[in-house]
């Protein structure tokens, strides 16, 4: 995204927003409603033009959106045709074949379901029958609008994991805490009229708002009180996230121990690929200054990678410790 600034009703929710997505970006959307999150996703994906400034997608960027409209489908499809209308397979990161009915089974329709009539289906099922067509089109840049408003705990455990093992890029709009630290690692965050970028998970942000902005930000107000399944003020998230003294990784931090050294590598081959173009553009002023946005964010990047090493591997090594 380059210089995106985008304007609604005369209102303008997005200026100048400039950002690089990288590997296996996971980055979280908040802010109250009608702020822009999902004018936001609909720039990304190209349903929206900006007013000015450009979003562009790599040459192998396959989308998938999960909207946040109802979509509307025919009722009397069974709930496999309508996965299987996307595809019948799907191939893995490792390169096995998942079908159409194994999707269907690991996110809850046990194959008794996978012939029911979408009819005969509830709103939250045909919601994460929506989803999982939208997995189906085996898209790298993962779009999700509020996927926690209306699919079931249990299902959203499953897409959890499934991000998890997910090899691209996922933006995703989200009012649920958990749902945005167990996924996410850095967060566009609307708050008044500005959008703030913030490297870390939901609760990070928290502290660092509750340390940095006096007043509680009408971003966080709304994340309060739409939270109805963990509605505690700020001062007690560290009580509903029990992991800071495991010895034990978790799915994702395996994943991250696993990939990080490939991730500080791109990181550096990023900013070196940055100094290059920066070099050959040292006359145009315009494109340098976005070079040099870009390689500060670069920068940063760089900066939570080694942070990130750090605490995997000194984890890795009390673990390795107790063992
Ligand atoms: N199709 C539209 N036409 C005019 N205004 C719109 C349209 N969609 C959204 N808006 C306005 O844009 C603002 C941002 O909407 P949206 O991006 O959907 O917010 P959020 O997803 O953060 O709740 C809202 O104030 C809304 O009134
Ligand atoms: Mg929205």
């Amino acid at each position: 995204m380059k210089d995106l600034t985008k304007s609604m009703d005369g209102r303008t929710l997005i200026k100048d927003l400039t950002y690089i997505a990288v590997p296996q970006d996971r980055v979280g959307i908040v802010g109250p409603n009608g702020s822009g999150k999902s004018t936001l996703l609909n720039l990304i994906a190209g349903k929206l033009q900006p007013d000015s400034g450009e979003v562009q997608l790599g040459a192998t960027v396959k989308l998938g959106y999960f909207t946040q409209e109802h979509q509307d489908m025919d009722d009397s499809m069974r709930a496999i045709e309508y996965v299987k209308e996307e595809a019948e397979v799907i191939r893995t990161a490792d390169g096995s074949v998942i079908t159409a009915g194994q999707m269907l089974e690991r996110f809850l329709f046990p194959p008794a379901m996978q012939w029911t009539p979408i009819s005969k289906l509830s709103g939250g099922e045909k919601r994460r029958l929506y989803l999982l067509r939208v997995l189906m089109g085996a898209p790298n840049v993962l779009l999700l609008d509020e996927p926690t408003n209306d699919l079931d705990i249990g299902t959203l455990s499953v897409l959890e994991d499934y991000l998890d093992e997910f090899p691209g890029v996922v933006f995703t709009v989200s009012h649920d805490r958990y749902f945005l630290d167990r996924t996410i690692d850095k967060l566009t965050a609307f708050e008044n009229g500005q959008i703030r970028l913030h490297v870390g998970d939901y609760s990070e942000y928290e502290e660092w708002l509750a340390k940095n902005v006096p007043a509680q930000s009408s971003a966080d107000k709304e994340m309060n009180s739409k939270q109805n399944t963990v509605q505690e003020p700020a001062a007690s998230a560290a009580v509903a996230s029990p992991a800071r003294e495991k010895v034990k990784f978790t799915f994702k931090e395996q994943r991250e121990y696993e990939t990080i050294d490939e991730m500080i590598g791109q990181a550096e081959q990023h900013l070196v690929d940055i100094t290059a173009q920066m070099e050959a553009a040292f006359a145009d002023s315009g494109r340098l200054q976005e070079l040099v946005e870009l390689q500060r964010q670069g920068e940063a990047e760089l900066e939570r990678l080694m942070e990130r090493w750090t605490y995997l591997n000194e984890l890795a090594e009390r673990i390795a410790g107790k063992a």
